[in-house]
């Protein structure tokens, strides 16, 4: 195109008449930073193209920012690299060849795209804070900045937190959590239609709290107690927590532990040092926030000073020191025996005063006594234990002599004198005689056994030279005691004095009182001496027992005066007699008639003392085991027992069951579940029925599940039971074959007794029973099942006429003087049988009670 214009000017002006220059493009708009280039190209026969920068200088091919480069003949370029606002301007091309010249401008204007200068993502802010979220903005022309939140421009109107400052950055007053989010600041220039945004993430950060779990804390010192301090903190971020003592930070080793992330400061083993406040301190961006824990140490008492002392009965006075530690002070408390001595207490003597300052307690004993010789507890006390030590005081005194001073004894007759010392150091004893020392392997009669408390001297007299007195001397490193003891001849002793005799048909009981002198030694019988009138004296003696005061005396006839003396025999030798006393023996009397239940009426002379009962249950809980005490029989032996019972609100007794004497115990079964039972028990002798003994007691509650009501609660085997069953069936047959026999006169054991025993039958049943054997009686029907015990033995019957005798019931008689009576007839009683219907055991019981009466008729 340049072409062609040239070629219309050369056309219209003629060849050379001047030169064009044209630059293409003729506008220039640079955005800052970026490139372009320039193309000057010239008409006409040109030498030179030279470019101009704005100031006026000619722009030289060697610059850097601008290169200015010659392409051909005609035509140069002019680049601008990255262009900055100092390159804006006019820019000229001249052409020159000789004295012809011709220029061309261009005019480049250089501009600002947005660009954030200062919009930095993330920023942060505490809460609280006037946040300034900074968006700096270049442009030129300068953009117009909005902000958005949320998806929607920031309304500043609505809320007044929210502002936009000059300076284009958007304010919030107290920025809290909630304000925290994305928030995108956007410019733009009218004028270009440019827009650009920037993303702006805000972090709104919380500064720490924090709390502690305990305010305080207890701990014991050296029991290796490792103890907990804890805090617990918030904060945005997280807060890191750290420990510090006396700001100091305090690190997990052998001291500390750090738990759950520094939450958690562990103290070990505490010790008293210890003892102090903890800061734990919670840390973030945002700030620092602490807490205090105090942890408080509290110390055992433990004694650390007691230590044995010794003083002597003679020294003024003692003290004993105890010492403590603890925290808190213990306070010391001091025990000797059952006495307790605390602080400032004085005992009733005044003999013990206790002073306590701080850790410290003493005991003073004012004066010393041999009894306060011993272990003495002190004791250290705190609100969170105690400690305990004992001391000994040791006490040294000058021997005591104790000891009864008269001893009595008689010719022959080795006694002790003993000598009782009490001495701390042990003392030693030596003896005189008319101050001569005694020494035990020198005579024959004198031995003298030293123990540590008691020296003792046995003397053996020969003569009444023998008797007097000796002197037992104790010494030790302290002092020497002695003391006189006096040996004296023992006498028989006095007679004693017979108070009462109560005569029965052959025995009598003697009441009788000591006598008032011993003679110095202990009396060792009595002797008692009775005669008919005008016959010898019969006598016997009776061994000497606390507290006796009463002897019977046996064989005696009925109806028949006696007269009675007594004497106490010692080791010396035998007393006076008392003076004789008279009386006459009762007449033989005969059997009462038994009423079962006695009358109130006071008991009848000679009948036995009601039995005493003792009850117990048996495991089954419906069996009662009664047992008696056989009591006073007033001297006429026991015949026998009557047992009789019955559910108490029922009015009729069982059937009465018999037992024979020396029976001591009977046991009722099958008795009503829950039910209270009276027991009545009657013991009878020649001379009637005594009281009853009587016995109430209930049965137990009948168990929910009975297993089996004779094989309590064990579990049985198959085995066992099919065992069971056959044993009930054969026992059901013998049953059948025994019913048979006694209704019928049929079955086996009818042909046994036929055939070997020559029996009819149970017309003969109770003759043959065997007598005192252990016995069952079983009621098929629903009547108790009593079990009956006799003793294994024949009793020996004292029925059948003889003159009813009381015997020797104390202990203080004597085999010798054994004096069987009324033994003639032996009533061919019988006792309880085995394997009988109760009933029949009652009929048999009255058969024998009707043989006893026959025979004592006949
Ligand atoms: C610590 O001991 C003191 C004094 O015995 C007591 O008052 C306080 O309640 C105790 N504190 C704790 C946390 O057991
Ligand atoms: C103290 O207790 C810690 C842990 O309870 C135990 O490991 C350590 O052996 C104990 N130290 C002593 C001296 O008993
Ligand atoms: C103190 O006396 C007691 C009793 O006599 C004894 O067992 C203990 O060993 C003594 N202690 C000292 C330290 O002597
Ligand atoms: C005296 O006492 C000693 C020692 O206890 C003893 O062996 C001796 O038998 C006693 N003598 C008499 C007569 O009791
Ligand atoms: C017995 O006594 C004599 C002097 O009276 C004395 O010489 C002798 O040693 C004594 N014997 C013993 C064993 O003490
Ligand atoms: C006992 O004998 C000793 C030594 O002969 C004498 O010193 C003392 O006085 C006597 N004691 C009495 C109580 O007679
Ligand atoms: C009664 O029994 C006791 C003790 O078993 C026996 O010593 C006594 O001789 C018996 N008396 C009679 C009369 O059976």
């Amino acid at each position: 195109m340049l072409q062609a214009r040239y070629l219309i000017w050369a056309l219209l002006f003629g060849y050379a008449a001047s030169l064009q220059v044209e630059i293409t493009p003729m506008q220039g708009e640079i955005s800052m930073g970026e490139s372009r280039f320039f193309l000057c190209e010239v008409v006409g026969d040109v030498k030179d193209i030279d470019w101009y920068a704005p100031n006026g200088e000619k722009l030289l091919p060697n610059r850097q920012d601008i290169l200015v480069n010659r392409n051909d003949e005609s035509s140069s370029t002019l680049t601008i690299y990255n262009a900055n606002v100092d390159n804006a301007g006019i820019y000229k091309c001249v052409a020159k060849n000789g004295d012809k010249e011709s220029q061309g401008t261009v005019n480049v204007k250089i501009f600002q795209k947005i660009t954030f200068k200062n919009a930095p993502s993330p920023q942060e802010f505490n809460e609280g804070d006037d946040a300034d979220i900074i968006c700096d903005v270049v442009s030129s022309p300068p953009a117009d900045t909005i902000w958005k939140h949320k998806g929607s421009k920031i309304q500043v109107a609505k809320d007044v937190r929210f502002k936009i400052l000059t300076n284009n950055h958007l304010q919030i007053r107290g920025i809290k959590k909630t304000d925290e989010g994305a928030y995108t600041c956007e410019a733009r220039v009218m004028t270009r239609g440019e827009i650009d945004l920037k993303i702006i993430k805000v972090i709104v950060n919380v500064l720490p709290s924090i709390r502690t779990r305990q305010s305080e804390m207890n701990a014991t010192a050296d029991v290796n107690q490792s103890v907990m301090l804890a805090c617990d903190a918030d904060g945005f971020p997280e807060p890191t927590v750290t420990w510090a003592r006396n700001n100091i930070v305090l690190e997990s080793d052998d001291k500390y532990g750090l738990n759950n992330d520094g939450l958690e400061l562990i103290i070990k083993d505490v010790k008293k040092v210890d003892e102090g406040d903890y800061t734990c301190i919670a840390r973030n961006k945002a700030g620092e926030k602490e807490e205090e824990v105090s942890l408080n140490v509290f110390v055992q008492p433990k004694i650390t000073y007691l230590v044995n002392q010794t003083a002597s009965e003679l020294e003024e006075q003692i003290t004993l020191t105890c010492e403590a530690s603890g925290d808190p002070t213990p306070t010391i408390t001091w025990s000797f025996g059952r006495r307790i001595f605390t602080e400032g207490e004085q005992s009733l003597d005044g003999n013990v005063v206790v002073r306590s300052h701080a850790r410290v307690s003493s005991l003073t004993l004012k004066y010393v006594q041999f009894t306060d010789a011993g272990h003495y507890l002190c004791t250290a006390r705190n609100s969170i234990g105690q400690d305990q030590q004992t001391m000994y005081l040791e006490v040294r005194y000058a021997p005591k002599i104790q000891g009864s001073v008269t001893v009595y004894t008689w010719e022959g007759n080795a006694a002790n004198i003993s000598c009782e010392v009490l001495a701390h150091p042990g003392a030693s004893v030596v003896w005189f005689r008319d101050g001569q020392q005694l020494s035990s392997t020198n005579t024959t009669n004198v031995r003298i056994y030293n123990t540590p408390a008691v020296s003792y001297l046995e003397v053996t007299p020969d003569s009444q030279n023998d008797f007097g007195s000796y002197n037992c001397t104790a010494t030790n490193m302290i002092g020497a005691e002695s003391k006189e003891f006096l040996l004296i001849p023992a006498d028989v002793p006095s007679a004693p004095a017979i108070e009462r005799v109560e005569p029965f048909s052959s025995t009598a009981v003697v009441e009788f009182e000591e006598p008032d002198a011993s003679g110095g030694v202990a009396i060792l019988k009595y002797r008692a001496e009775w005669r008919m009138q005008g016959e010898d004296w019969t006598g016997r003696e009776y061994d000497a027992e606390e507290g006796l005061s009463m002897i019977t005396i046996v064989g005696l006839k009925p109806e028949t005066f006696y007269e009675v003396k007594m004497s106490a025999i010692n080791g010396k030798g035998e007393g006076e007699s008392s003076p004789p006393q008279n009386f006459k023996t009762e007449p033989v009397l005969s059997s009462v008639t038994p009423t079962f239940i006695p009358s109130t009426s006071a008991a009848l002379k000679g009948e036995p003392s009601p039995p005493k009962l003792e009850g117990k249950l048996q495991t089954m809980g419906n069996a009662l085991k009664v047992n008696w005490i056989k009591q006073d029989d007033r001297g006429s032996p026991i015949k026998h027992y009557l047992i009789r019972y019955r559910a108490k609100h029922v009015p009729d007794w069982k059937p009465e069951i018999r037992l024979p004497n020396g029976s001591e115990y009977v046991v009722l079964n099958s008795l009503d579940w829950n039910t209270e039972y009276e027991v009545y028990v009657v013991a009878e002798n020649q001379q009637g029925k005594s009281q009853p003994g009587t016995l109430f007691f209930r049965t137990a509650a009948e168990p929910t599940a009975i297993p089996d009501t004779m094989h309590s609660g064990s579990g049985l085997g198959t085995g066992a039971i099919v065992g069971i069953l056959i044993v009930v069936f054969v026992l059901l047959l013998v049953g059948v074959d025994v019913t048979c026999y006694f209704l019928n006169k049929c079955g086996l054991v009818m042909c046994i007794a036929v055939n070997f025993c020559g029996k009819s039958g149970p017309g003969a049943k109770s003759k043959d029973l065997e007598e005192g054997k252990a016995a069952f009686t079983k009621d098929e029907s629903k009547g108790p099942i009593v079990e009956v015990r006799t003793e294994e033995e024949r009793t020996p019957n004292h029925e059948g006429g003889g003159p009813t005798e009381p015997n020797e019931t104390t202990p203080l008689t004597e085999p010798d003087g054994k004096i069987m009576t009324g033994d003639k007839s032996k009533a061919p009683e019988t006792a309880t049988e085995a394997k009988k219907a109760l009933s029949e055991v009652k009929t048999v019981l009255n058969e024998a009670a009707k043989t006893n009466g026959n025979e004592s008729k006949a």
